[in-house]
């Protein structure tokens, strides 16, 4: 498959989905106290998607049996919702979720912090989020891919963390990975070049250890392979002539987060 540009119609639909789903993410962080259990999260998480007319694309996913990813501590991504794990004070979680909303995928993740957590796993949760806003300074027409995995994976790696090379970012449309593929770390080739319309995840997976990563036996939950603490921040955004649209973020929270400079032309 190739990299689709999205018809004016099609963005409208991708900001909607996009929209409704940073809104099931704000109802599901409010959730986030000790004694929750992630299967909680996950059943309001899937009510609330079909309540707003989405549908959850997570959901049967390659055989992935919930709509919530949820990845606590050392879980790097896909994490399977379970009864029996309870949030404690402490714990760091990340999110990772989509819906389909009129043939439209959107994905985003964010990782929450459980109560009172570390300093180290506070910087962690700052620093992956960070890589992301460093990586699209570069999510520019007339810029190459491959400038926003560099600029991810140096920002990371300058704070000694490591960069997961197993799992990458994607294109998003009316399938829920479409080409290209987005690495977060350091690449030797440029990558496509970006083209208004392209709507991409962009989505740095970083360890406060190693970049090595494992599978679970239930093939699904990714772990870092010493078992340091993993964070995951994931927006779905649209490249256009200018600054990129954070699809999946609203315009308060981007003048929050957002303070860098866009990258000079090439
Ligand atoms: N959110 C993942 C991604 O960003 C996809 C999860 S697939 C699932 O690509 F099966 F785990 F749900
Ligand atoms: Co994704």
């Amino acid at each position: 498959m190739s990299v689709t540009i999205k018809s004016a119609r099609e963005i409208e639909l991708m900001r909607e989905s996009c929209r409704l789903l940073e809104g099931i993410f704000s109802h599901l962080a409010g959730m986030i106290e000790p004694g929750i259990s992630t299967w909680e999260i996950d059943r309001e998480g899937e009510k609330e998607i079909r309540a707003c007319g989405g549908v959850p694309n997570f959901l049967h996913y390659n055989g992935y049996p919930a709509s919530i990813c949820t990845s606590v501590n050392e879980e790097v991504v896909h994490g399977i919702p379970k009864k029996k794990t309870i949030l404690k004070e402490g714990d760091i979680i990340s999110l990772d979720a989509g819906l389909i909303y009129e043939g439209y995928h959107s994905d985003m993740a964010r990782t929450f912090a459980v109560g009172q957590i570390t300093p180290e796993a506070q910087k962690l949760m700052d620093v992956t989020r960070q890589s992301f806003f460093e990586g699209i300074r570069y999510a520019r027409a007339g810029h190459h891919l491959h400038e926003i995995s560099n600029a991810i994976g140096a920002y990371a790696e300058s704070f000694g963390y490591g960069v997961v090379r197993d799992l990458v970012g994607h294109g998003i449309g009316t399938h829920l990975h479409e080409d290209p593929q987005i690495p977060n770390f350091i690449m030797k080739s440029r990558g496509i070049r970006l083209q208004p319309g392209m709507t991409l995840a962009v989505e740095p997976m970083i360890s406060a250890g190693t970049w090595e990563v494992e599978w679970l036996d239930d093939d699904w939950t990714v772990v870092t392979a010493d078992n340091s603490l993993a964070a995951h921040y994931e927006n779905t955004i649209l490249i256009t002539e200018g600054d990129p649209e954070i699809l999946t973020l609203s315009e308060d929270w981007k003048s929050l987060y957002w303070h860098t400079e866009p990258a000079a032309e090439t």
